[in-house]
């Protein structure tokens, strides 16, 4: 059962200027999130990541294509109380309190004030601001922001949540704790539907990635799936006594080839070099010390498939790197 599905979803913004074509945000998205799992949702700036996500939520409406939530057609008023969302830029009322504020979310999405003061406490532990509850959110830093935008969008215990970008402006224990909190929906049963820029929160929790970049879909499938695909796999050796320097053979089979005193790190694009790189060290009579194959990371597929499209990945993408 697919808790989302989006069909050719196709986005033009209207220039602004006579003459000038409009500007196709999103051209022909395809995706479907499973129930029960955690899809990342990820690419760069500009790649079309909030405006699909307003689509779903109804808020800006498609060019063409579809999109369903829990099996009902986007704009269903019955089903958006099953959804559970957080904007990219989430408005918040300065003056009212944590407290307050979760307690108006509640009343809007029509429960009783018992529930809605069991369910604000419970949210404020689990976002970590039960120390903050009585305090004004003009006062709040923008990870605290962060923090209570998700509790809102929770405040309803939504079987669907879906979240643009809610690791921004955290530091690392408070990203840890939102990957946590994202697994412990989904070992409840919720289904969470996130984008994001990070790679690595992708690669640390998600069942399924989708990658998007310039309005389209370049690939989605499991994390794990993904970086094996047609991605070769790069190994590491470590010898001694081998001399590489001038040693055609060796430069023909590596990518790199580093020298330091005695040892050697030689880098081989493909497992199947090794094979002849062990005889041409064997040849040598020099030491083998170790055969590393380098685990393809979700990164290493991002830029793989980044280098099909006309301009660079930019800098940024590097952040949360991880080797
Ligand atoms: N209202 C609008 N009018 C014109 N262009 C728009 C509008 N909203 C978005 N765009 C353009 O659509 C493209 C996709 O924007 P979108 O906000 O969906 O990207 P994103 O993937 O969420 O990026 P980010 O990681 O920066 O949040 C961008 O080039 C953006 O300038
Ligand atoms: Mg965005």
């Amino acid at each position: 059962m697919n808790d989302i599905v989006i069909e050719a979803l196709t986005k033009s913004y209207a220039s602004g200027w006579p003459g000038r074509p409009p500007f196709v945000a999103l051209d022909g998205l395809s995706l479907t999130v499973r129930k029960g799992e955690i899809f990342g949702f990820l690419g760069p700036n500009g790649a079309g990541k909030t405006t699909t996500l307003k689509i779903l939520m109804g808020l800006v409406r498609q060019t063409s294509g579809t999109a369903s939530l829990l099996g009902q057609p986007v704009g269903d008023v019955e089903t958006r109380s099953r959804i559970g969302f957080l904007p990219e830029s989430p408005y918040f009322y300065d003056y009212l309190t944590a407290e307050e504020f979760l307690f108006f979310y509640g009343q809007l999405a029509g429960l009783s004030r018992a529930v809605i003061a069991h369910r604000v406490s419970e949210l404020l532990q689990l976002v970590g601001l039960t120390e903050a509850r009585m305090r004004q959110l003009r006062k709040f830093s923008k990870g605290m922001l962060q923090r209570i935008g998700l509790a809102q969008a929770l405040i309803h215990d939504p079987e669907l949540i879906i979240l643009d970008e809610p690791m921004t402006g955290l530091d690392p224990v408070g990203r840890k704790q939102v990957r946590d909190l994202i697994l412990s929906l989904r070992d409840r049963g919720k289904t969470v539907f996130f984008s994001t820029h990070i790679l690595h929160d992708v690669e640390m929790i998600c069942d399924r990635v989708g990658i998007v970049m310039r309005g389209r879909l370049l690939a989605s499938g499991r994390v794990d799936e993904l970086v094996r695909r047609d991605h070769t796999q790069s190994v590491e050796i470590v010898c001694e006594e081998v001399k590489t320097e001038g040693n055609a053979f060796i430069h023909s089979l590596a990518t790199r080839v580093i020298q330091q005193g005695q040892q050697c790190l030689i880098v081989l694009p493909n497992p199947d070099a090794v094979d002849a790189m062990v005889g041409e060290i064997r040849r040598q009579r020099g030491r083998l010390l170790s055969v590393t194959p380098h685990k393809a990371s979700l990164e290493d597929l991002f830029f793989h498939e980044a280098a099909h499209e006309a301009s660079p990945v930019p800098a940024h993408m590097m952040r949360g790197r991880v080797s």
